[in-house]
């Protein structure tokens, strides 16, 4: 049990509440907190370190960046009964005014960067891709899970590496990309292929243009490095797969190569596979096989893209199949 006086002194300072409803709105880094607050680094990270010392919030070490989240429900200080009531008087906050709006364009620079790497990297994105692809996940899994006539969504799809592959099994295939450009490479390699019926639409993986339960098989490839909340994704996918239907991801392993953030757009230095667990969980998927290859060998079909060959992490598949009670 925390020391009451402690407890109550570490919300007596509004910068501290105005963190921590930022906190419990979205897991973000020192950086987009000052950003939000307009306040000093220094100040930020003070009233954090107390905030976190008083058990408020959760710090999450990703190679150079700091991460914070409020804890909630029963972990977080006095149990279910207090945070509400916090929460409730700090919206009476003036200093809390405009936060929303800013954090809304705080994860709106997240995705605007992917956005604009794969615009400009198009033309160069297969010799890129070569780098980490696993072949055997693409043929295994992608053409394994698809069957004559079932609905298939392809989220981020980039140049369609996997569409021909899916499209020979005769599903009706969606691939869709935030990026124009890349669904310009996707649409042409189609075209040279004797493949099925496949479509294109331009949008985004946190809102899928399709209605609950509409696929029977989702896969998300190489794409959840990149965008500004994972774990909304990732239920975004499953809201969009029927009951029973199958969802596949693929990414990067947990790392510390922080100069894939400023080559290569990555938001996320890869998962650990508790928390993609956590992520299907949450969305109502059963997580099934985990596999993890990888980097591939310098021999010229694999990798060298980086610093060095080394550099490239290991990149994991993860299936998972809706909860049969789930959605549709
Ligand atoms: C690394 S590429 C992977 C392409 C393909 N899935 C593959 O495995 O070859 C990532 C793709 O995801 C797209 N992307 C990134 N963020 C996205 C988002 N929020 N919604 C939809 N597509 C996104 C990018 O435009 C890019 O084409």
């Amino acid at each position: 049990m925390p020391d009451p006086a402690r407890l109550f002194q570490s919300l007596s300072d509004p910068v501290r509440l105005r963190l921590l409803r930022l906190l419990v709105r979205e897991e973000l880094h020192v950086q987009e907190l000052v950003a939000i607050t307009g306040l000093s680094q220094p100040r930020v990270s003070k009233h954090l370190g107390l905030l976190r010392k008083q058990g408020w919030v959760d710090q999450r070490k990703e190679g150079t960046r700091s991460w914070y989240r409020a804890r909630s429900g029963d972990d977080a200080p006095g149990g279910t009964a207090l945070l509400p009531t916090v929460l409730t008087l700090a919206e009476e906050l003036p200093q809390t005014d405009g936060d929303d709006e800013r954090l809304v364009l705080a994860l709106g620079a997240r995705q605007a960067q992917a956005k604009a790497f794969f615009s400009a990297m198009a033309d160069r994105w297969e010799t890129i891709r070569l780098r980490y692809a696993q072949p055997e996940f693409d043929l295994g899994l992608m053409g394994g899970l698809a069957q004559p006539e079932a609905r298939v969504l392809d989220v981020g799809t980039g140049g369609g590496a996997l569409l021909p592959e899916f499209a020979a099994t005769g599903a009706r295939v969606l691939a869709v990309d935030l990026s124009l450009p890349m669904l310009v490479r996707a649409r042409k390699r189609c075209r040279g292929q004797a493949a099925g019926e496949v479509d294109f639409c331009c949008g985004a993986a946190e809102a899928l243009p399709l209605g609950d339960g509409a696929c029977d098989v989702v896969q998300c490839a190489m794409v959840l490095h990149h965008v500004a909340r994972p774990a909304r994704v990732v239920a975004e996918l499953a809201r969009v797969l029927r009951p029973d239907g199958r969802l596949a991801v693929t990414s990067f392993c947990a790392h510390h190569q922080e100069w894939m953030r400023s080559e290569l757009a990555h938001q996320w230095l890869g998962f650990e596979r508790t928390e993609m667990e956590r992520f299907f969980r949450l969305a109502h998927v059963t997580p099934g096989r985990w596999l993890q290859r990888g980097p591939r060998s310098p021999d010229g079909s694999g990798n060298g893209n980086g610093p060095n060959a080394a550099d490239w992490p290991e990149v994991f598949l993860m299936t998972g199949i809706k909860d049969a009670d789930h959605g549709g």
